[in-house]
């Protein structure tokens, strides 16, 4: 491949397109250097241009656990998209138990892309395979309607998603491979990635705000023992729903606290399912059913 002009023919084929284009891939195939090079194509071609990012592991906008939209007005934007310029609460980083929050969110944030552009890249969560993946994979592709998929595979590792899409919902998939020296991400790399995201999620300014427990979605029941929300990942949402950040719950002696940097307009907390620990970053999957109902 011609390195100063990767994937040549693929973006002359797309650069005709409205509407959504979608990438898809499992880990470390070049999804969102894909989705970087389109929206930089589409810029140059003077479109108006957003950016969905639905990589919950590994965003390139906003905080991890969050769906996040980005416009992209110019080659400053695109140098930087690390803010978000509007976020859904998805609350985990891996897709078991928040398939539905994650389809909405992405759905949402797609409609609002759309309201202000007519060019919108779409990165998806790279599990793609299995019940929940592909499961995942199936309902966004359904809602979002993309106008075209692109792809990313190694081998055919994405075979079976690729047939079912087509067959179930008429989708037109370009396929692509990612480029040879592209390896796999081992697990200590991808924690570690992990963690950076969190603790630029939290840091710097984290503050801590007492909150009542009727702040919460879903509600707690009322006999709940507040002891069980030590450490549970929130989203800080606004009156509208939607995300203005991360907040991690702190508990002692009946008193609930969100540790956060977005307190000052926060109208309600969404539990979402996980734990965090805010001196190391560390986190681990919490069954929502579980902490509220313990069953
Ligand atoms: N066409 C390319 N040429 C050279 N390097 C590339 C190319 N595509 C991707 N890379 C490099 O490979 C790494 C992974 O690419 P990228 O982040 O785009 O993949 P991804 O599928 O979005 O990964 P993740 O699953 O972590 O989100 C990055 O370091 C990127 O710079
Ligand atoms: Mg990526």
């Amino acid at each position: 491949m011609d390195q100063s002009e990767p994937y040549a023919s693929l973006r002359e084929r797309v650069i005709g397109e409205r509407g959504v284009v979608m990438v898809m891939g499992t880990a470390n195939t070049g999804k969102t250097t894909m989705s970087r090079l389109l929206l930089r194509d589409a810029l140059d071609a003077g479109r108006s241009v957003a950016f969905v990012d639905a990589d919950v592991a590994v965003p390139s906008v906003g905080a991890p656990a969050c769906v996040s939209l980005r416009w992209v007005r110019s080659q400053a934007d695109l140098d930087d998209l690390s803010r978000a310029d509007s976020m859904r609460f998805v609350g985990s980083t891996q897709p078991q138990g928040v398939v539905l929050p994650h389809v909405v969110a992405t759905a949402t944030l797609v409609e609002e892309a759309r309201k202000g552009a007519d060019f919108i890249v779409l990165d998806t969560s790279s599990v793609v395979s299995g019940v929940v993946g592909q499961t995942l994979t199936y309902h966004v592709t359904e809602l979002c309607d993309p106008n075209l998929i692109i792809a990313m595979q190694r081998g055919e590792e994405l075979e079976p998603g690729i047939g079912m899409l087509r067959r179930f919902l008429g989708a037109r998939i370009a396929k692509s491979e990612p480029p040879p020296g592209l390896q796999l991400v081992g697990p200590l790399e991808q924690r570690s990635r992990l963690i950076a995201a969190f603790r630029n999620a939290f840091e710097p300014d984290l503050q801590r705000w007492r909150v009542h427990s009727s702040v919460f979605a879903p509600t707690l029941p009322e006999a709940f023992d507040l002891s069980r929300l030590e450490g549970m990942l929130v989203g800080v949402l606004n009156e509208t729903g939607a995300c203005l950040g991360l907040g991690a719950l702190e508990h002692d002696d009946g008193v609930v606290r969100v540790a956060t940097r977005y307190g000052d307009q926060m109208r309600g907390l969404r539990l979402g399912s996980m734990r965090i620990d805010l001196d190391t970053y560390e986190t681990s999957r919490v069954r929502l059913r579980q902490l509220i109902f313990g069953i």
